[in-house]
Formats: structure tokens, sequence, C-alpha cells
């Protein structure tokens, strides 16, 4: 539907006025002033008028097998966005709850939930993200002792939190991180000069990306799924 005919049709308004409402910046959707009457709203958009909810929008919560090749973003001028995989209908408000690289691939979440999204992102939550690393060359015992006791980065000026690495074969590796820094992986293997061939997250707290999902493909989270990652 219009934006224009959904004022019309909330506030019993004749066009003209609906019109007027709008044009006048008086209606927010999904946070952000709508000025176009064509917008179209979908029952996922929450629409508001002088800051009064007339619409909340569904809550959406998405989990998604991201793909190499495309960017964790919701617009982007030359590459496809993870959002660009999902439905338009579903887009309404659609974020990322956490990013990943442009080459990393595997779980991935959108919601149109910011609250929910926010709390799983916030460090004092340390919530578990799992990654299965492919470097270039071996990984060793060292790196284990390395990353549980924390690696300095520089541009932060901080250390990381303990960290466990897994070692799954000789290129091979299962990291757990409880923080998420910028391509965080790369830098801690790239202390050991060790470049990082395949990064793919397997796990977000308790939530498993579904083996069924091939990459590019998405489905609903359940209400287990989501309590589950939610704050108690
Ligand atoms: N760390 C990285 O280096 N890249 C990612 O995409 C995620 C974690």
């Amino acid at each position: 539907m219009r934006l224009v005919n959904f004022i019309k049709k909330q506030c019993e308004l004749g066009r003209p006025a609906a019109r007027g409402l709008i044009a006048a910046g008086r209606v927010w959707v999904d946070g952000n002033q709508q000025r176009d009457g064509g917008f179209r709203v979908t029952p996922y958009n929450s629409i508001a008028l002088d800051g009064e909810l007339l619409q909340r929008g569904t809550p959406c919560y998405l989990m998604l097998h991201k793909p190499e090749g495309v960017v964790s973003a919701t617009r982007h001028p030359d590459h496809t966005t993870v959002v660009d995989l999902v439905p338009a209908e579903l887009r309404a408000g659609l974020h990322l709850a956490g990013r990943l690289d442009i080459t990393t691939t595997g779980l991935l979440l959108l919601t149109n939930d910011g609250f929910w999204s926010k709390q799983l992102s916030r460090p004092e939550n340390k919530v578990a993200k799992v990654y299965r690393v492919a470097t270039e060359y071996p990984i060793t015992a060292e790196y284990v002792q390395q990353f549980a006791a924390g690696i300095y980065f520089g541009y932060e000026d901080m250390v990381t939190a303990p960290a466990h690495l897994e070692l799954l074969g000789e290129c091979l590796a299962r990291l757990t991180l409880h923080e998420g820094r910028y391509h965080q992986v790369k830098r801690m293997f790239g202390y050991f000069d060790n470049p990082v061939r395949a990064l793919h997250r397997e796990r977000i707290g308790e939530l498993v990306l579904d083996p069924a999902l091939a990459p590019g493909e998405y489905r609903p989270l359940t209400a287990a799924e989501i309590s589950a990652l939610s704050p108690r």
C-alpha cells in the first residue's frame, strides 16, 4: 500500500490532507522522515505521525547464509548487498546484526528490531562467534596460547579478549571470539604473518547456521532461536 493511502485510511482523512501531512514531514517510517506519499509500506514498517505510532512493524528476524562477494550493508553502489538477497517485502527497516567481510561466508543475522540487534553486538554481552578459518601456512600450538592470552591491536591500543582456538588440520582451525573488532580474525592470524585463505562463520551464541541453507539463502528464525539470542 502507498503511504498516502495508509495515512488516509488510518487518520480518516481525504487524500489532499494526507498528502499535506506527509509533505510537511510529520510522517516517519522506520525512524526516518518520509515525504514521499508514493512510498510503499508493508506490515514490517513502523509508521508514526507526529511521534505517535500508527503501526508497529511486524518484527522480522532472519538468518542468512552469506555467500562470498556480497557486502554486509543495506545499500552499495557497486556490489550486491545481503539485503538484496531477501525479498523486497521483508526489507522494511531491515538491518544487520553484525557484519562479515566481503570474502567471508556463513551465518549473518538480519532484523528490523533495533533493540535486539543492539544487545547482540554489545561487548559486555559477550555473545560467542565461532569461525572456521583456513590459512596459508600451518597453525601451531603457539597460536592457541597466544590467542588465549590476547593479541595487541595497535590501532585501537587494546589487547583482544581471550579467544579459543581448536586445531582441525594443518592449516584449518575453529576460532571462538567474544568480541568483534574490524577484520579481527584476519588481524589475529596476521600477528603470525599467516594470511587467512577462507573464513566462515558457523555460529553466533547458541545459533548454528542451518545446514539446509545454501549460500545466498535465508530463513526466518524460530521463536526458540530468537529467544535464545535475547537478553535474559
Ligand atoms: N573477522 C574477520 O577478519 N573478518 C570477518 O568477516 C569476521 C571476523
